[in-house]
Formats: structure tokens, C-alpha cells, sequence
């Protein structure tokens, strides 16, 4: 069976869970989302829920791939059995693939955004642009379908590629060259923006916590991109786990995994918000920060065009090597459980994200605010998705504490999990108790506010 494939080195599951880690959500979610939702305050919220919820359920769900060495859905279908546990359990696996389908496919259409503005980066066509042009720019590309759909089909094809060259000849070598160079693009980012932008004021923002601005939406967010940034809840984890070696100690890589996706986030915060606030302009931008704000900042700075071309070059291999773990475990159940070849498997998906993210697509144009679907839904069909994954990813997550808590046995957790018995009880502790009540409480507190 093709679960008993493992990675090539020790070191290469750190490698493909930083992959699927570090993306859209580090570079364009929680900058904007920062943005939103208080600066400081909201990153206090997000970093305790880093801690008490996702860390935990991240050794959890690597562990029930490991342990399961399948794709999630046969994987969490085979611990039930053997477990001897309500069948309940299985869902696991159908809502992370539900949710890992709905989120690369508006994943793929933003990826779109960040090649067209690569494009106009590295050719030079916004150097010396006013705000005026560039934000009409960006409304241009937005009243596109035809345009966003090339930029979705590209996209989407090329992880497909990846992911259908198999885990080694594809996903491996991908990443292995991709993430250093992600790595040293981010420092150039961050080590232009101390030359040309504001970082004093971005610290300062980044790091003023001021709790009574963070609404209980703020909440929601905040735990929801924990949940998103650490890929958690989708399988993708599970799927990468599945081939990771048992000599490599769980705890630590997982711990390494959440410090470096944080990073990551924090220095993409600093580096973009000096900037923006080096340029004088308004940080409250929502999702348009990253194409609307960034491009202006740069379209004013000295080498702005190269600097800013490599910064969405950075932007689109990260969201690369995020998508191909979307697509992943979606693709191993196939081959699983129908024989498919892995490009047939690939290809289904690929296919049938496609067309789902058409409906993102026209979310910013043909069904956009003041269209029918806009007016029998309250939001555009991108949002009713995002809101979708955003329940959707902290219920899978709260399934996997709960089974890898309750329904496993200690001495069978015990057995992956070899850390120390003081860490090995704190663990334990957090994704019996904390998590599920953390994860149920933002989720009912949620409530009222989605038919808000
Ligand atoms: N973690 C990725 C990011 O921050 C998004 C993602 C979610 C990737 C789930 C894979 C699975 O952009
Ligand atoms: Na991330």
C-alpha cells in the first residue's frame, strides 16, 4: 500500500510541515487581519492560542498519521477499528478533506492575485504609480473573471504537477529547494524595510497589547488563524505525518514547526507594516494590504519594482508549497481507496477546486456586493466559504483533541510521544482539557456572530 511510503531524511517532514505551514497565511492573513483587529492585542490572543491550542493538537494530529501511516480518512477509519472506538471518529478525516477542498479553492484564486502582481512588479509598470492608479489597478484585476480565472488555472495546475510527480521526485525536491530560497527572500524584505520604511512604528504597533480593542470577533479570527496558519484540521499535517520516520521525536519537531510559522508571520508583519507606515499609508486595508498598500509602498522606494517582484515571488512559492499539502492527502485517499494513479487522483482534484474557486472568482465581480447572491446570502459565496472553513477547521481540531485525549489509551499515545513524563503530562493535560474547551467556546461564542 502506498501509506508505507516514508520521507527520504529525518529532516524532511520539519521541511514539508514548514511548507504547508508558511503561506498565504503568514504573508497576507495575519498581516491584514493584524490590521483589523488591534494590532498587539490580537496577536496576545493569537500567540495564547498558538500555545494552549494549536501546539497541542499539532503533536496530535502528526501523531494519529504516524501511528495510522495512511491518508486521513482510511487512516482515522483503520485507529477506530483497531481502537475499538465509535465510528464517529471517521469524520476526522472527511471534515479535514472537506475543509483542506474548500480552502485551496479560494487559496488558488488569491495565489492568482500574487502572479499578476509579480508580473507588474518585475516589469516595472508601477514604479512611480500614485495610490489612485494602483488601487485601480487592483479593482481592475478584481472586475476580471476572465483574467483571476488564467491566473486560478495556473495555479492550480502547477501544485497539481507537483503533487502528481509523487511525494519524493515531486513534493521533496520541490520544497528542497524552494524553502531556503523563501527564507532568504524574506530577509531581504525585512532587511529593505529597515533601510526604507518605518520599523519602529510596526514594532510598536505589533507589540502594543491593548486587550479592550480586540472584539469577540478579533477572538474568532484569532483562533481561527491558529488553526489556519498551522495548517491544522485539514489532514494535510495528518498526510505529511503519515510518512514521517519514528525515529524523529514528535514533540520537538511539532514545537519547531509553530516557532518558525510564527516567525515567519511576525517578521512578514514587521517587515510589510514598516513599510506601509513608511510610505504614510492606511494599514486597515483588509485582504487588499497585501496588493493594494505593499505595491504602493514599494512603487515609491528606490529599487522598489526588483524588491518588491522578489517579495511576490516569495509570496507565491510559499503559497505553493502550502497548496500541495491541501491537495496531498485528498490525492493519497484516492489512490487508496479507488487504485487510482496518483496524476488520475491529482487530476480529479485539481478539476473539481477549479471549478469551486470559480466561485471566488466571481465573489469580486459577477455575484459581488449588490448582485442576487449577494443579497440572498448577506456576503459574497468567498465569504459564506471562508466563514465555512473558519467552523469547520477548529471542529476537526476539536475531534482531534478529543480522540487523541479520550478515546486513545495513555500507553498508546506514550508510544509516539517519547518526550519526558513532565512534558508528556502537560501535553496531555492541554489536549484533554484546554483545547476542547478553548476550541468549544470561541466556536459557540461564534454563533451569534456568523447570521450577524
Ligand atoms: N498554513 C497555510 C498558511 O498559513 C495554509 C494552509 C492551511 C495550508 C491548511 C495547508 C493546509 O498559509
Ligand atoms: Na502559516
Amino acid at each position: 500500500m502506498s501509506g508505507h511510503n516514508v520521507w527520504t531524511h529525518k529532516g524532511t517532514f520539519l521541511l514539508a510541515a514548514v511548507g504547508s505551514a508558511v503561506g498565504l497565511g503568514n504573508l497576507w492573513r495575519f498581516p491584514y487581519l493584524v490590521g483589523e483587529y488591534g494590532g498587539g492585542a490580537f496577536i496576545l490572543v493569537y500567540a495564547l492560542t498558538i500555545f494552549a491550542v494549536g501546539i497541542p493538537i499539532l503533536i496530535a494530529e502528526i501523531m494519529l498519521g504516524r501511528t495510522s501511516r495512511q491518508s486521513p480518512i482510511m487512516g482515522m477509519r483503520h485507529l477506530t477499528k483497531t481502537h475499538h472506538t465509535s465510528r464517529t471518529w471517521e469524520s476526522i478525516g472527511w471534515l479535514g478533506a472537506l475543509a483542506a477542498f474548500l480552502i485551496l479553492s479560494f487559496y488558488s484564486v488569491i495565489a492568482g492575485w500574487a502572479i499578476h502582481y509579480t508580473w507588474l512588479m518585475l516589469t516595472g509598470s508601477l514604479v512611480g504609480a500614485d495610490a489612485q492608479t494602483i488601487s485601480d489597478g487592483f479593482a481592475l484585476l478584481l472586475s476580471s473573471p476572465g483574467l483571476m480565472t488564467v491566473y486560478h488555472t495556473l495555479f492550480i495546475a502547477g501544485s497539481g504537477l507537483i503533487v502528481a510527480l509523487g511525494i519524493h521526485t515531486g513534493i521533496e525536491s520541490a520544497l528542497r529547494i524552494m524553502m531556503p530560497a523563501l527564507f532568504i527572500i524574506l530577509l531581504i524584505v525585512l532587511a529593505y524595510s529597515v533601510i526604507h520604511g518605518d520599523i519602529a512604528a510596526a514594532a510598536d504597533f505589533l507589540l502594543t497589547f491593548n486587550l479592550a480593542s480586540l472584539s469577540i470577533e478579533g477572538w474568532l479570527q484569532a483562533m481561527g488563524q491558529s488553526f489556519f496558519t498551522l495548517s491544522l484540521g485539514m489532514g494535510a499535517i495528518m498526510a505529511y505525518g503519515a510518512y514521517m520516520t519514528s525515529e524523529v521525536s514528535l514533540t520537538r519537531t511539532a514545537i519547531a514547526i509553530a516557532i518558525i510559522d510564527t516567525l515567519v508571520a511576525m517578521v512578514a508583519g514587521l517587515a510589510i507594516f514598516a513599510l506601509v507606515f513608511g510610505a504614510g499609508l492606511d494599514i486597515a486595508q483588509g485582504p487588499g494590504l497585501m496588493f493594494v498598500t505593499l505595491p504602493l509602498a514599494f512603487a515609491e522606494m528606490p529599487m522598489g519594482a526588483l524588491v518588491g517582484g522578489v517579495f511576490f515571488i516569495l509570496v507565491l512559492g510559499a503559497a505553493i508549497s502550502s497548496s500541495i499539502s491541501l491537495i496531498e492527502p485528498v490525492a493519497a485517499y484516492l489512490v487508496e481507496r479507488f487504485d487510482m494513479t496518483r496524476p488520475q487522483a491529482v487530476a480529479v482534484i485539481v478539476i473539481a477546486t477549479w471549478a469551486v474557486g470559480l466561485l471566488t472568482v466571481v465573489s469580486f465581480n459577477i455575484w459581488a456586493e449588490g448582485t442576487f447572491f449577494h443579497a440572498i446570502w448577506g456576503r459574497s459565496a468567498f465569504e459564506l466559504i471562508e466563514l465555512l472553513t473558519n467552523v469547520l477547521m477548529p471542529l476537526s481540531g476539536l475531534m482531534i483533541a478529543l480522540f487523541a485525549g479520550w478515546a486513545l489509551t495513555q500507553t498508546e499515545v506514550k508510544k509516539e510521544l517519547d518526550t519526558t513524563a513532565m512534558w508528556f503530562a502537560m501535553w496531555r493535560f492541554l489536549v484533554r482539557f484546554i483545547s476542547p474547551a478553548a476550541v468549544a467556546y470561541v466556536l459557540l461564542r461564534s454563533l451569534p456572530f456568523m447570521d450577524g
